[in-house]
């Protein structure tokens, strides 16, 4: 009798958990790199926040930040695999997959300031880049901001003699390469997650990346200076897994692109202060001098880049370099 009386209060639990022809709930792993207290890291936890406003409870979005999951190429995998359903990798992280089109965002600086970036993602050349993706089994969704990179080292960099001979963590990027080289660099690829200890140890001199993932990671810490370079772009393209995406019933799926519009605008919306506000915590940790460009250094600088366009046509199209360009300057026709 006792034992009949602990099996109907347990079914009767389960039946509260999972009433009679309700669906289980849909779970999304959002995987990724940096820290949560960054644009990237922000716009993502919006995403959940309204995601699972709008479906109800329906979806429930799992966000990993800080590579607790997997590291910068292990992610595009899991998600081709479907061990995740959704990243927001950079968009330097497509080349390596093959998207090679990606490419042209590292070219060293071809967007001059956000106007010129939003012309191209929120253009008819930024439709076609998210559609590039789907042959590599993904949807693309959105592109995400960070913003623009700068230098540090152990010692001030304001002129290409300052780099050479010294070695600076890239990301995978055959472009990034290429503007290391021009600037008599030894670039050397690693993943995001272990660029703090390469720095400490001295596996490397220096880096590239904008203030936001510089402070939270603590590079500063481990880079005597700084130099204000703004010489390229951090930006994401957030994927789904294109099965996964495609097989969602499509209220949900309508609801998960409304949550995305609104975390995009969001985090676009945050991105430039985010980082204006990291150089600024940066600056007064006096743990890292920062170096201001005059702007003679800066063109010179420029100037010994410029090598990096000449085989970038080869890399990734003729065609594609000369729309991006146009979209840049506003020129383009379509
Ligand atoms: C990097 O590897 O430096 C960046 O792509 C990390 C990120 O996701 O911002």
């Amino acid at each position: 009798m006792k034992k009949l009386a602990v099996l109907s209060v347990f079914a009767a639990a389960v039946a509260l958990a999972v009433p009679a022809g309700a669906q289980s709930p849909i779970v999304i792993k959002f995987s990724h790199v940096v820290a949560p207290d960054t644009p990237k890291g922000k716009a993502s936890l919006k995403f959940k926040e309204l995601a699972e406003k709008y479906t109800n409870g329906k979806a429930t979005i799992e966000v990993y930040p800080n590579s607790q999951l997997y590291k910068d190429k292990e992610e595009l995998e899991a998600l081709q695999l479907g061990a995740v359903q959704m990243l927001a990798p950079s968009n330097s992280k497509f080349g390596p997959i093959g998207v090679k089109q990606y490419e042209v965002f590292d070219l060293p600086f071809v967007l001059p300031d956000t106007k010129a970036l939003r012309r191209v993602t929120d253009g008819p050349l930024g439709k076609k880049f998210l559609k590039l993706v789907e042959s590599k089994g993904m949807v693309g969704l959105a592109f995400w901001d960070n913003g623009f990179k700068e230098f540090s080292a152990n010692k001030p960099l304001r002129t290409p003699d300052d780099f050479k001979g010294l070695k600076f963590r890239i990301q995978s990027s055959k472009i990034l390469e290429a503007q290391m080289r021009a600037l008599g660099a030894i670039p050397q690829v690693m993943a995001f997650s272990e660029v703090y200890q390469a720095l400490q140890t001295g596996v490397v001199d220096g880096q590239e990346n904008t203030p936001s993932n510089m402070y939270t990671q603590k590079m500063h810490e481990v880079q005597k200076y700084t130099t204000v370079s703004d010489h390229g772009y951090i930006g994401y393209v957030v994927v789904a897994n294109k099965k996964f995406w495609d097989g969602l019933p499509a209220d949900i799926r309508g609801q998960l692109e409304k949550a995305m519009a609104e975390a995009t605008a969001y985090g676009n919306g945050i991105a430039g202060k985010e980082n204006a506000d990291a150089l600024e915590e940066m600056k007064k940790s006096g743990k890292t001098q920062i170096v201001t460009l005059t702007a003679a250094e800066k063109a010179g600088l420029k100037k010994a880049m410029q090598p990096v366009y000449d085989d970038a046509a080869a890399r990734v199209g003729k065609d594609v370099l000369d729309e991006f360009e146009k979209t840049v300057a506003g020129t383009a026709t379509n």
